[in-house]
């Protein structure tokens, strides 16, 4: 089945963690102002629309996930006459402005938690999951939370548990509390209103609860995640949502390629979501070196359920997992070889691609010699729940430095100079030392660097409706080193040659693809390798190639 065509099909995004972008006011951290001095560099990369990590207002316990109040912003960002200016700015520019939706839970500074923790009549108290405990003094369930822990936390002034998904305080709000939902689209509906494009949905597979009694059947979140009944809320959010002229994009772990088209197909809830198979596979406790087979699967299974049924959400990096370059490519003998090939591996894939800061740069993880130097909530109490299993500091952060998030959110390097001239005051986080030699500034003026890959890139997908829209094919499935992927759409071709690994491949193409003759269009090595029967490619050698006649 062919897709139909939109704007957000054929855009490019860029996902801004505004903390470490750019500072405007030197106060060591990036802010609303910062976004809009770049605006040029987004305009200039070809980007259609950014995707803006949490701006409101919070304490911070979460990085902005823990919001205090959903229509103001943060003072360290910035004012609402900022972002309103940003906003405008943006569309003048051609970039439409996504915003982050976290409404599975607020802050516990959030005034509806403040009223609801005062007593058990409070007219808030529904607005979040209270439970009693068990009759021995236990939490109302043994589920535990994604950040580790009980999901319950206790709360001594009025005896009962709350429940948090994530941080204790972040707690979860009801859903099943009409008040509540009414409230939350009234705030959504102002958003909207103000005339942003849409909205990334923070962790929205979890808005729904199992009975407490419930126990994980494979998972140990499956109680609550993607639980049954979570369509009638999906389905309210999606009628409001198509009143507008917007994009939307879902965080929905728990949710199958199989399970997808119900979420992002023509009447889904979502124009399309972020799954997690193949982030899962390199963002593990212990990384190792990632097997090729594995994440073709994973990408090449949300494809094949998704073509002509639903979109795809393509991303390799974001402010949570570690730098794809560090983690799957090699960041030291073939940096930029590898961040290419990662590069032209997923942007040819069909769906909308989404570029994380810095990514377009080849920025790599951090090296760690401290826990000190680490901020992420989960990852600190990652690092003390190794030391308390027994593991040594040096394990304990060799396994920690390799996973924190933290690795993608040290400041935006921008420049050679001190603070990788993201700031002329010590940013909030470290910056990556290595600045000196990995900045925008250098790249910009070298025609092979990775910044201009990704011009190409982009420049590349957005001329060419079969890059856009075309059917995806997977060959060669089981080679243990080399992605091979077409395009097509009515009798245009193009195909995806990508060797993954840090060894010479050799390929023997199937005879649908080595009947015809193929021109190179793009690549990160030149000259590239041209199609015969039998080739070996170099090390993450990368290639896009259209289809001739026939040989
Ligand atoms: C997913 C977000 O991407 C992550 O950064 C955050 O910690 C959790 N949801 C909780 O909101």
């Amino acid at each position: 089945m062919e897709q139909t065509n939109a704007w957000w099909k054929e855009a490019v995004g860029y996902q801004i963690y505004p903390r470490s972008f750019y500072d405007s006011n030197n106060d060591g951290i990036g802010d609303l102002n910062g976004i809009r001095e770049k605006l040029p560099y987004l305009v200039d990369l070809g980007i259609d629309f950014i995707w803006i990590n949490p701006i409101y207002a919070s304490p911070n316990v979460d990085n902005g996930y823990d919001i205090s109040d959903y229509e103001a912003i943060l003072d360290e960002f910035g004012t609402m006459e900022e972002f309103d200016l940003l906003l405008e700015e943006a569309h003048a520019h051609g970039i439409k402005i996504i915003m982050d939706l976290v409404i599975n839970h607020s802050s516990d500074q959030h005034e509806w938690f403040i009223e609801s923790k005062k007593s058990l009549d409070n007219p808030y108290r529904d607005y979040y999951i209270w439970a009693d405990g068990t009759p021995d003094n236990q939490p109302p369930s043994k589920w535990e939370s994604i950040f580790g822990g009980s999901i319950w936390a206790y709360d001594e002034e009025t005896q009962q548990y709350y429940m948090h998904v994530f941080a204790k305080e972040q707690p979860d709000l009801n859903w099943e509390n009409e008040a509540l939902k009414n409230e939350v689209f009234a705030m959504i509906k102002r958003w909207l209103d103000k005339g942003i494009d849409g909205f990334r949905l923070d962790a929205i597979s979890h808005i729904k609860k199992a009975p407490y009694q419930t126990k994980p059947a494979n998972h140990p979140f499956d109680p609550f995640m993607n639980v049954p009944g979570i369509e009638t809320h999906l389905e309210d959010l999606r009628d409001l949502f198509n009143q507008y002229d917007i994009m939307t994009v879902g965080e929905a772990s728990g949710v199958s390629a199989t399970q997808a088209p119900k979420w992002v197909g023509e009447d889904g809830y979502f124009n399309m979501i972020f799954e997690f198979d193949h982030i899962s596979l390199w963002n593990k406790e212990e990384t190792g070196n990632l097997d090729v087979v594995q994440l073709k699967h994973a990408l090449a299974t949300w494809q094949l359920a998704l073509d002509g049924q639903g979109w795809n959400a393509l991303y390799m990096e974001n402010h949570d997992v570690p730098r794809s370059v560090s983690a799957f490519g090699n960041d030291t003998d073939y940096w930029q070889e590898s961040a290419k090939a990662i590069a032209l591996m997923y942007f040819f894939l069909q769906g909308t691609p989404f570029i994380y800061q810095g990514q377009e740069i080849g920025m790599t993880n951090y090296p760690y010699t401290s826990i000190d130097e680490i901020d992420a909530v989960d990852s600190r109490a990652f690092y003390f729940r190794l030391l308390e299993e027994g593991r040594t500091n040096e394990e304990a952060l060799r396994i920690v430095g390799k996973t924190t998030r933290d690795n993608s959110r040290t400041p935006m390097q921008w420049t050679a100079d001190k603070h990788a001239g993201f700031s002329k005051q010590k940013p909030w986080l470290l910056t990556n030392p290595n600045a000196v030699e990995i900045n925008v500034d250098r790249q910009k003026d070298e025609a092979e660097s990775i910044l201009n890959f990704y011009k190409k890139l982009i420049a590349v997908r957005k001329n060419s409706d079969t890059l856009i829209y075309g059917s995806f094919t997977h060959y060669l499935a089981k080679h243990p080193q080399v992605f091979v992927y077409e395009r097509s759409l009515a009798d245009e071709h193009y195909l995806v040659v990508v060797n993954l690994t840090e060894t010479p491949a050799v390929v023997e193409f199937p005879e649908e693809i080595s009947t015809y003759h193929w021109t190179p269009i793009l690549g990160n090595q030149t000259p590239g390798t041209s199609i015969e029967k039998i080739i070996t490619l170099n090390p993450y050698e990368a290639q896009l190639f259209a289809r001739g006649v026939a040989r």
